[in-house]
């Protein structure tokens, strides 16, 4: 279905941008991966193999992707995944990392829409999460950070049209993302959070990767939000 397609996954160098790239090249895809640390790029795409390709990008500087866009030109499919937030109570998180972490997560996605380029029958895929409507005490922006991914996604299904535009809200997955924790509390973590859930495991890189997939190629799709969480938001 996106064999020969163009496709650009902007935060494909780890977690869930990884597993993603690598389904869209087992599905055919011509796969730009793009994020920030050209060393980390460089692996994801050798461990990949053919069929991906590496382009820098940060997604805080809105001149590196009017630039890429400008020589880069248009892709079926766009998904962002990269973002690098902090969590904290909001009394104790600096509002400087408060900031940087909305500049990040919301207005890098934002700012990917805005240069976006988008061949015929095209799609944008962003990711939200959990905390939207599941909210933590200790995680009270990333909630809102999400949320606001959810509305960007709705509105810009209207604006983008007939360019379609989704998001996925994944519940806990094991990724990179957790490895500035000790491993003992990152396991502990893992394994109360796997618990919890109905499915009784926390989720994979690749379980989201499929959802993606399915929101980039459905054509019915658009201005939805699909949660994909292990059952968390009716445990
Ligand atoms: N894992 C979970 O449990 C979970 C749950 C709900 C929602 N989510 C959301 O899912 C998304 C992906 O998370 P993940 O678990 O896959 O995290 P991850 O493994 O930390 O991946 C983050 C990606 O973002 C890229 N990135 C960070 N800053 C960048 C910048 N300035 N410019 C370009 N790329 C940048 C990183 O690449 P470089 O280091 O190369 O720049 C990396 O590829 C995030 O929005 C996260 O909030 C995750």
């Amino acid at each position: 279905m996106v064999a020969g397609n163009r496709v650009l996954i902007v935060g494909g160098s780890s977690g869930i941008g990884f597993a993603t790239a690598k389904l869209f090249v087992q599905q055919g895809a011509e796969t730009t991966v793009a994020s920030h640390d050209p060393a980390k790029l460089d692996e994801a795409v050798r461990r990949i193999g053919q069929g991906a390709r590496a382009r820098q990008l940060d997604i805080m500087n809105d001149e590196s992707i009017v630039d890429f866009f400008a020589s880069e030109g248009a892709f079926s499919h766009i998904v962002v995944t990269a973002a690098a937030t902090e969590t904290g109570s909001i009394r104790d998180l600096p509002l400087k990392a408060a900031y940087k972490s909305m500049d990040s997560k919301f207005w890098g996605a934002y700012r990917v829409a805005r240069s976006a380029m988008f061949s015929k029958n095209g799609s944008l895929t962003l990711v939200s999460g959990f905390l939207s409507h599941r909210p933590d005490a200790n995680s009270v922006l990333q909630g809102a950070i999400n949320s606001a991914i959810e509305g960007l996604v709705r509105g810009l299904a209207l604006e983008f049209a007939p360019v379609r535009v989704n998001a996925v809200s994944p519940g806990i997955v094991d990724t990179t993302l957790y490895h500035k924790l000790p491993k003992a509390e990152r396991d502990q973590m893992l394994r109360r959070a796997a618990d919890r859930l109905p499915v009784r495991r926390v989720g994979e890189a690749d379980d989201v990767a499929a959802a993606i997939l399915l929101l980039a190629t459905n054509p019915f799709a658009t201005g939805s939000v699909l949660t994909l969480d292990g059952g968390g938001t009716i445990a």
